[in-house]
């Protein structure tokens, strides 16, 4: 049994909780606050195909570091995760890298126009299916009418969420050989504007009403987006929105410093896009936090422009990045237990969990490369002194002390 002691509550009352397990611990948490453990709805962990940028043993280590002990796993591996079998070969290699460390975790179905017919073979086994609209890390794009009307009328069918990667991949061709001459990394945010995302996220709302589809948009970032996003929600259609940290806690005035680092997609947007999505976090338009943890190696990522991949590590710090806002005003922590951790229940329908994570309210720390547990060893928000930071994580019984994973 593990006994936690007069821990603070988010809302501020103390409590004593017990938690089953073979483990005996009395933890005093005097000192601690109490959430329930974090879900995140958006991670890439690399297996198959990527394992030096991250595996499942780094991946969870991060994950654990970070307060969060359940994670949905994305389809764009070598190869991708398009057909019943590749889920099942995925699900064996997760399962032998988790022998010590039980994540719970979820994985996405990736859509392809040839393997739609896959959607009522897994619809038990995956946790949505997941579209990339426009084309991005991996070969994983579909962004033909008849195979989108499809996809979504077949998830529909079998109850199956969808996830969509919302961007328009006609349009980021066309900006591609208008900017072709550029070559600094901000041409990024150009190529993939505000209006290649609301295009996309457009169609995905008329699909989802028409197919009568649950809809699940990733990383949202502009203004646009969460307009259309909000206009639906009145329209009690079924969409759901997702922010990445990086879209709330970093923008385009950041190219500067991180050159190729900083490149993602969806691309960095404006200050304003950033206020944009604090404003629809305050008003619920944003569901969820999801990373968008996507790690490429530092040499990967310092290659020049058009070369270097998409992405950052982040599965470990945004819940520090989150708690650090909460005590700025931008949020608070009743909100930040909502984003990350009762919306994913209610949004992909799952049954709630005892793991919690103990947090240390007046830890500070700087953010550095060398302390963290994501394979890749560097981080975006290196520098940044941030207070508020998970010190215990409890998963299934197991306590970790995140000091010492
Ligand atoms: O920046 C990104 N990186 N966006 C994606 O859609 C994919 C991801 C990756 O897997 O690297
Ligand atoms: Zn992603």
């Amino acid at each position: 049994m593990i006994e936690i002691r007069n821990a603070k509550t988010v809302g501020g009352r103390r409590i004593d909780v017990s938690i089953e397990s073979d483990q005996k611990w009395v933890i005093q948490a005097d000192a601690w606050t109490l959430f329930p453990a974090l879900i995140d709805p958006h991670v890439h962990f690399r297996v198959p195909g990527a394992s030096h940028k991250e595996d499942w043993t780094t991946g969870a280590k991060a994950a654990i570091a970070g307060g969060v002990t359940m994670v949905f796993d994305m389809p764009n591996n070598h190869p991708p995760c398009t057909t019943l079998e590749r889920m099942e070969e995925k699900i064996g290699l997760i399962e032998r890298e988790l022998k010590t460390i039980p994540l719970r975790y979820g994985l996405y179905l990736g859509a392809d126009r040839s393997s739609l017919k896959e959607i009522p073979r897994v619809k038990k086994k995956a946790i949505g299916l997941k579209i990339y609209m426009g084309s991005s890390t991996g070969g994983l794009l579909m962004d033909d009418r008849a195979s989108l009307e499809e996809a979504f009328q077949l998830a529909a069918e079998n109850d199956l969420l969808v996830a969509v990667h919302a961007e328009d991949e006609q349009l980021i061709q066309l900006h591609r050989k208008k900017y072709a001459d550029r070559t600094d990394a901000a041409t990024h945010s150009l190529v993939r504007n505000a209006t290649v995302a609301a295009k996309a996220v457009e169609l995905a709302i008329d699909l989802a009403k028409r197919h009568k589809a649950k809809l699940y948009i990733v990383h949202t970032s502009t203004r646009e987006e969460l307009s259309l996003i909000r206009q639906a929600k009145k329209e009690g259609i079924s969409v759901f929105a997702e922010a990445a940290p990086h879209h709330l806690f970093l923008n385009e005035s950041d190219y500067e410093w991180l050159g190729t680092k900083a490149l993602v997609n969806p691309p960095l947007r404006t200050a304003r896009d950033n206020e944009a999505l604090w404003e629809a976090i305050d008003d619920e338009t944003i569901d969820t936090v999801g990373t968008d943890h996507a790690p490429h190696t530092l040499e990967e990522k310092m290659q020049p422009y058009g070369k270097a991949p998409s992405g950052f590590p982040a599965i470990e710090l945004y819940f520090p990045l989150l708690l650090n806002a909460a005590r700025e005003g931008k949020l608070s922590l009743e909100r930040i237990v909502s984003l990350t951790h009762t919306r994913p229940l209610e949004i992909f329908g799952l049954p709630s969990n005892d793991d919690v994570v103990l947090v240390d309210l007046e830890k500070q720390k700087t953010i550095d490369d060398t302390c963290l547990h994501t394979k890749v060893q560097w981080s975006p928000y290196a520098g940044r002194t941030v207070i508020g930071w998970p010190v215990m994580t409890i998963m299934k019984g197991h306590v970790y002390e995140v000091d010492k994973l």
